[in-house]
């Protein structure tokens, strides 16, 4: 069997976003196109600005692992960030580099793993990796390969997805109650069937691996390596009744800290 990068790299060529991009009636990479992309995702996704300090990234070396649709690569270029991108396929590091283009921006954009980093200890100021590391099949090596390349003093902004969340929950109650009152690290991939209800491509295949992770673990095991981590759930779907039957945002401010979907991770080193 390939292996896991392969396989990523392969699965990922196709934008994540694309689905929604299709939904949207986008069908090119225009400045206009693109902007119709972003102005969705930060609408959706408001509590990124809580989380990522694009107003402080000017003049900063940042490191962006895992770039999708590259809507934060665009805002962190465009805050003046010495913006370095990395991704696993080639689809997401052709798109930055389009959207470097696009902004007048030189960025080093390149393929490369989460999971074995190409740039020496103690590089970046700051590391932004949003929706990737749970991807990599190998969360541990890559939460410690971001610690590595973070600088004393540097900061990293990460969301992996919770083990705890209300579609933990639904899907297993016993073993999402167990991981809730003793946390316990299960690194291992999860099925096919919980794989494509979060990531799935046009096709409607599963991403090839997706590892959860609880808070309790995910401050135990950063704690090792940050001198300081806090944890925040966030984000609840349409698939989670009490809060579809409210606005977004009121559903959202109601239960994600608790049973939220995405762990939004600031570690200070
Ligand atoms: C779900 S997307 C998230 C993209 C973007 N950060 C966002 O929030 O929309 C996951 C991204 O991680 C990348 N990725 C997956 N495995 C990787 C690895 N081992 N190293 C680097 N990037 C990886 C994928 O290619 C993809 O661009």
């Amino acid at each position: 069997m390939a292996s896991i990068d392969d396989r990523n790299k392969a699965f990922w060529n196709e934008l994540c976003g694309s689905t929604l991009a299709r939904r949207l009636g986008i069908a090119d990479d225009s400045a206009e196109s693109l902007r119709k992309f972003d102005d969705w995702y930060f609408d959706f996704y408001p509590y990124l600005f809580d989380h990522i300090a694009f107003d402080r990234m000017a003049g900063r070396t940042v490191l962006e692992i895992g770039l999708g649709y590259g809507t934060v690569s665009g805002r962190l270029m465009q805050a003046g960030a010495d913006y370095h991108g990395l991704d696993i396929a080639e689809g997401p590091v052709a798109m930055a580099r389009h959207r470097a283009a696009l902004l007048g921006k030189s960025a080093n954009i390149q393929t490369g793993s989460a999971l074995a980093i190409p740039f020496a200890d103690a590089t970046f100021d700051d590391v932004i990796t949003i929706g990737c590391l749970h991807h990599t099949g190998d969360l541990a090596r890559a939460l410690t390969e971001v610690a590595r390349v973070t600088r004393p003093g540097g900061s990293a902004s990460i969301m992996v997805y919770s083990a705890v969340s209300y579609r933990q929950w639904m899907r297993a109650p016993m073993a999402t109650w167990q991981r809730n009152a003793r946390p316990e690290f299960d690194w291992t991939n999860a099925d096919d069937r919980s794989r494509r209800a979060y990531d799935a491509n046009l096709e409607g295949d599963a991403a090839p691996s997706t590892t959860f992770i609880s808070p309790a673990e995910a401050e135990s095991f950063l704690r090792r390596l940050y001198g300081s981590v806090t944890v925040t759930p966030r984000n609840v779907g349409d698939d989670f009744l009490p809060a579809r039957l409210l606005p977004r945002a009121l559903g959202r401010r109601l239960f994600e800290r608790r049973l939220g979907l995405d762990l939004y991770i600031n570690c200070a080193k």
